[in-house]
């Protein structure tokens, strides 16, 4: 495995493995990563003939007061990491790299898309996620890039920009990986106390219960919404962003559940604000 710091040197190694005609597969991360992570690069893995990997904590998708210094890192494990699932190159490489001094373009995906959910809270978050994706597709040209569906509303704010804008380029979306208890994983999880460890699972409990309801028959996208938001609340200092039902494409917001459906939440347990969501077609 081989590990590249510049834009330079990994276009090099790509173009000789497209040369040579070889697919390309390509697992976009903020490092720190975990079987979630693991799991996107296995998939890749299996798909292409040769794997890529970037590691980079993008700044322009993190607010004012987010979590952009703090974030974990760890270079040397990852590499560790991804080496052990038959990765070919890591793309490490450093704000200065991708953003250079004079720095100046920018991709915005508008509409509902990006305003909805996550959008609310974390403005500009989004454009920050598009814009960096879009370098990193134009620098690895992969044929297929994966993405959990962890950051459900990211896979589709990223399927609306591939389809906009042309890029060649297939967008696979892998089912969330959980602990052994439900917990979604997550580099942030890290931030977790033992205590607010034990309370954040009423997150993934809950979309299970509501989930239960669906299939025994309730419809009534209000109800399900309040079921989740007042079972949140028996953990007192839960601070919930939002809990929202939506058409899981459009992230058009749903009366009744019916078609294809995410329930999406988002609740600041403790220090770190923590993302679920279960997508399912009624
Ligand atoms: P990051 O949070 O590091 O996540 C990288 C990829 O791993 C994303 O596609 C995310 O959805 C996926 N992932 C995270 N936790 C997962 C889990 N529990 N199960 C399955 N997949 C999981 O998402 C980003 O980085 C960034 O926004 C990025 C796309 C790299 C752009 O900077």
């Amino acid at each position: 495995m081989k590990v590249c710091k510049t834009v330079r040197q990994i276009k090099i190694e790509i173009n000789k493995a497209i040369r040579a005609g070889k697919s390309v597969g390509f697992v976009p991360t903020m490092g720190y990563l975990h079987d979630g992570h693991l799991s996107l690069i296995k998939r890749a893995r299996k798909e292409n003939d040769i794997v890529v990997v970037s590691i980079f904590v993008n700044p322009t998708q993190f607010g004012e007061g987010e979590d952009l210094e703090s974030y974990p890192r760890d270079l040397d494990r990852d590499c560790r990491l991804v080496e052990k699932e038959g990765t070919d190159f890591v793309f490490a490489p450093s704000a200065e790299e991708m953003y250079p001094h004079g720095y100046m373009s920018y991709v915005d995906v508008e509409g509902n898309i990006t305003k909805q959910l996550c959008g609310k809270s974390r403005v500009g978050h989004f454009k920050g996620v598009a814009t960096v994706v879009s370098k990193l597709f134009n620098i690895v040209t992969p044929n297929k890039a994966y993405f959990g569906q962890k950051d459900a509303q990211q896979v589709a704010v990223l399927e609306q920009m591939v389809r906009d804008l042309n890029f060649n380029i297939e967008i696979v979306p892998c089912p969330i990986v959980r602990e052994a208890d439900g917990l979604a994983l997550s580099s942030r999880n890290t931030y977790l106390s033992q205590k607010e460890r034990q309370d954040a699972l009423i997150l993934s409990k809950s979309l299970i219960e509501a989930e239960e309801m669906i299939k025994n028959g309730e419809r009534d996208a209000a109800k399900i919404k309040n079921f989740i938001i007042n079972n949140i609340k028996t953990v007192e200092y839960a601070d919930i962003d939002y809990v929202e039902i939506v058409n899981a494409k459009t992230l058009e917001d749903l009366d009744q559940i019916q078609g294809d459906v995410l329930i999406a939440l988002a609740v600041k347990i403790g220090k770190p604000r923590l993302i679920d969501n279960i997508r399912l077609e009624v």
